[in-house]
């Protein structure tokens, strides 16, 4: 099951993946200071074995959401710390339903290209019969070395004698995987009866086979357009750094703000809505300062301070970070407690109080905070101040963040296209100057 599962975490997203059979490597996984970003647990372990994994995960003070395999609603519910379980996931469409909770937590990072390769375990690679793939291994240098070509029957003692010289990972192209993971989808039910009851499967996996050159589909070099559409260079990219390093030093000094330093930095995965939007949020804010000819040191540097404190209490909620407006947190409602919806709507007021109380933060950072989440015609929170109540400095905070989400969510964003689908978001002069030196980028 854990190899199925990684199986079908790594050909889906980008997780590093660490896996234990039982509670002892767990809890000492856990106490080891490691950082993680999602934890899943199956409920067979047992309800008392469950309930000491989720103290583990308290205790490792990695505030993550908890995924409960197979698990009664119940008896989640009567456990200590059964807040941690974010998803129960049915075991009937288990990786189906696992990579759509998935979904909701971390988003894709676009800058990154997809996997070539993904890896398999033996266990899973032989559940199939007639794969007809190359099969890779990963050299220590991290090059792929082909084992097995195409035509070559992958059997049984030629997967012992490869587990004999330490190497139990096989990696295949990425587009064979998706193809053996539907194939595994499509039977699940039967394949995970025959893993509970400790039974032998065979899948043929149906065809058409893929062809390998459509493993890397269709990828785009974020950091690439990001440098052709705002014309970002190497000059820009230095200044970024440097405000970047300043202001997480000015952050390290206040005590409660470390602390959700640290769930950022815990948040090393790549998925991580959190921490992708403040990274592309600073590259365009200093781009689009330089095109507003609002140069000025100062001026940059309270933005890049904004762009990293604007969420930090959202650190370790990724799926509410990303909410933008309140259209959108009603339209998750039946999704997130009572108590995520309030801190959601606090936020902008909350970290503006800390920011306040920071005596090395950047004059108006605090102002710029509470207004990211007004919107110029009124419509946005706290306050449901229209344009001409905003700062022209918070004007640009919001349309660089509207512009980020946009950039997110569209594999083959264009500046045109943003411009004509978001004029009609903004008014009022602060933001149409802003637009209208935006609607002169081409690309
Ligand atoms: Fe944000
Ligand atoms: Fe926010």
């Amino acid at each position: 099951m854990l190899d199925l599962i990684s199986f079908s975490f790594q050909t889906n997203f980008n997780f590093e993946i660490v896996s234990f059979s039982n509670i002892f490597g767990a809890i000492e996984f856990f106490e080891s200071e490691a950082e993680f970003s999602l934890v899943v647990i199956d409920y067979k372990i047992g309800k008392q074995v469950f309930s000491n994994m989720l103290k583990g995960v308290v205790d490792s003070k990695n505030e993550v959401p908890v995924f409960a395999l197979g698990a009664p609603k119940k008896a989640i519910e009567s456990m200590d710390n059964s807040d941690l379980v974010q998803a129960i996931i049915n075991k009937e469409n288990l990786l189906e339903n696992l990579s759509s909770e998935v979904q909701k937590f971390f988003v894709e990072d676009t800058s990154e290209k997809p996997k070539e390769f993904c890896e398999v375990k033996f266990s899973v690679l032989t559940v199939f019969e007639g794969i007809e793939s190359d099969v890779y291994i990963q050299l220590i240098s991290g090059r792929y070395l082909k084992i097995f070509s195409e035509g070559d029957d992958v059997r049984e003692d030629d997967v012992k004698r490869y587990a004999k010289k330490g190497v139990h990972s096989l990696y295949l192209k990425k587009a064979i995987c998706n193809w053996l993971l539907k194939s595994i989808n499509k039977n699940i039910e039967k394949v995970v009866n025959a893993i509970e009851s400790n039974e032998d499967i065979k899948i043929s996996p149906e065809p058409p086979r893929p062809t390998a050159t459509s493993s890397l589909g269709e990828s785009e070099d974020l950091d690439k357009k990001i440098e052709d559409v705002f014309l970002f260079d190497k000059q820009m990219e230095r200044e970024v750094n440097e405000k970047i390093k300043k202001t997480m030093s000015c952050i390290r000094k206040v005590p409660t703000l470390a602390k959700f330093l640290k769930k950022v930095d815990v948040n090393r995965n790549k998925d991580n809505y959190y921490k992708v939007h403040v990274n592309l949020l600073c590259k365009i804010l200093t781009a689009l300062c330089h095109l507003l000819e609002w140069r000025q040191s100062s001026t940059i540097e309270k933005l890049i301070f904004v762009a990293y404190m604007h969420d930090i209490s959202l650190a370790g909620y990724p799926h509410l970070a990303k909410l933008q407006t309140k259209d959108d947190l009603n339209s998750i409602s039946d999704e997130i407690s009572d108590e995520e919806r309030a801190m959601f709507l606090r936020h902008p007021e909350e970290i503006s109080e800390l920011v306040k109380k920071m005596s090395e933060a950047p004059v108006d950072a605090d102002i710029i905070i509470l207004q990211h989440h007004e919107r110029s015609d009124g419509s946005g929170f706290p306050f449901g101040h229209k344009s001409s109540r905003l700062l022209p400095m918070s004007a640009l905070f919001i349309i660089s963040h509207d512009l980020v989400n946009y950039i997110l969510k569209t594999p083959k964003w264009s500046m045109p296209e943003f411009v004509e689908q978001s004029r009609e978001n903004y008014s009022g002069a602060n933001f149409n100057k802003i637009m209208r030196k935006i609607s002169e980028l081409k690309i």
